[in-house]
């Protein structure tokens, strides 16, 4: 019987995290359980600095506020913790067993962890340490493994949504290709889906590496029967057929980590696609307001879902594994077929080459009907 739980959210915000907690918190309630709220992710975890999350006092007023009451930490690895020792010098170390430690202490019988591919690999890690975990998935780039859409998301294709919307206007008006880069990481679900719901030309995608002839073929095409103007929407992730993605920083956070900021492949295709065809192009980086504000009421709908599944699973015991919401049905799978291959303990926590993310398949439904109204999508 599990009497006390914690939870907490970690790497990049997303929409709906308030909702999930709200919706953990609530079913807790409603079956005489504690709640508890680690902050800012695995590293309050490993500081040990919670705050006991209710429905009376911080748990409530929350459906539709952004980002998370309990703080996200991105980029920690407390397999492999980045520390400086007493000649300053870095120093990576495994600090996992504190947090272990903390949670006994704290009398924790299960842990929620809300996150993308990294946090649910290091929830798996913990798993293997003894620890009751259940991960629920966080992202707005909609790319965890095993669940066919993680809240956050359908705000983000919104939000973008919107942006190609306000797009079009000036774009018909000034005669001139638009570009808009949008996240997704290594995933191109917010292109390819915000491209379909806002009536784009182009789409790029990670999944599909582009032929800019093709893109500048769709824009002539489209000068012949008049139209002045094309919407090219880019992944961040995008990359050229015979060329890698555009890294906007590297950073140095320790092995195993999200080291790369992708960033600035709008600006290239803006500019070649000026080069190639003549036309005046410009380039809007969409960025973070895409995870940021209040989630839509689908992803409230989802995360509270979500939120509730999950403490539903802990009520029944069934630990260390993932909430999912596959064809219609919410459900669970174990945190061992969320990782993958990506199995070493500590060594890969996310976001990295070895990550076992959901890319868009070539078969989906959705690169049909972008090829079946004649969206371009580079190839
Ligand atoms: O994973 C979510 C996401 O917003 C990606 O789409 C983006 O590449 C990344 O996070 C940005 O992360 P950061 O917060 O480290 O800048």
């Amino acid at each position: 019987m599990v009497k006390r739980v914690a939870i907490l959210t970690n790497g990049g915000d997303a929409p709906g995290l308030n909702a999930v907690i709200r919706a953990i918190v609530k079913t807790a309630e409603t079956n005489g359980v504690e709640c508890y709220g680690f902050i800012e992710g695995y590293k309050g975890l490993l500081n040990n600095n919670y705050v006991k999350l209710d429905s009376k006092t911080n748990a409530s007023g929350l459906l539709h506020r952004g980002g998370t009451i309990i703080g996200t930490s991105n980029n920690t690895n407390v397999f492999n913790y980045k520390t400086i020792n007493e000649n300053g010098e870095v120093e990576y170390k495994d600090l996992s067993d504190v947090c272990v430690q903390n949670l006994k202490d704290d009398g924790i019988d299960c842990l929620f962890t809300l996150g993308g591919d990294g946090t649910q690999k290091s929830s798996r890690d913990f798993s293997l340490k003894g620890v009751n975990c259940i991960g629920v998935p966080k992202t707005i780039d909609n790319d965890v493994a095993d669940t066919d859409i993680t809240f956050g998301y359908n705000t983000a294709v919104s939000i973008a949504t919107e942006a190609i919307d306000r797009l079009h206007t000036t774009a018909e008006s000034h005669h001139r290709v638009m570009v808009l880069e949008v996240m997704g990481r290594y995933a191109g679900w917010i292109a390819l889906e915000s491209a379909i719901a806002g009536g784009a030309d182009v789409a790029l995608i990670p999944e599909i590496p582009y032929d800019m002839n093709k893109v500048v073929e769709k824009i002539n095409e489209r000068k012949q029967i008049g139209k002045n103007f094309t919407i090219v929407v880019v992944s961040e992730g995008a990359k050229p057929k015979d060329g890698e993605i555009t890294v906007k920083k590297k950073l140095d956070d320790g092995s195993g980590l999200d080291n790369i900021r992708l960033g600035g492949i709008g600006d290239k295709v803006a500019n070649d696609i000026e080069e190639l065809t003549g036309f005046t192009s410009r380039n809007t980086v969409l960025g973070y307001v895409q995870r940021g504000g209040t989630p839509t009421a689908f992803d409230r709908v989802l995360s509270t879902q979500y939120g509730a599944k999950a403490m539903e699973l802990a009520m029944d015991g069934i630990f260390n594994v993932l909430v999912t919401y596959k064809e219609g049905k919410f459900g669970s799978v174990s945190l061992e077929s969320v990782v993958g291959k990506n199995t070493v303990v500590g060594a890969a926590s996310g976001n990295t080459a070895e990550s076992n993310i959901r890319k868009v398949q070539m078969d989906d439904r959705l690169i049909k009907t972008a090829r079946d109204i004649g969206i371009c999508l580079g190839d």
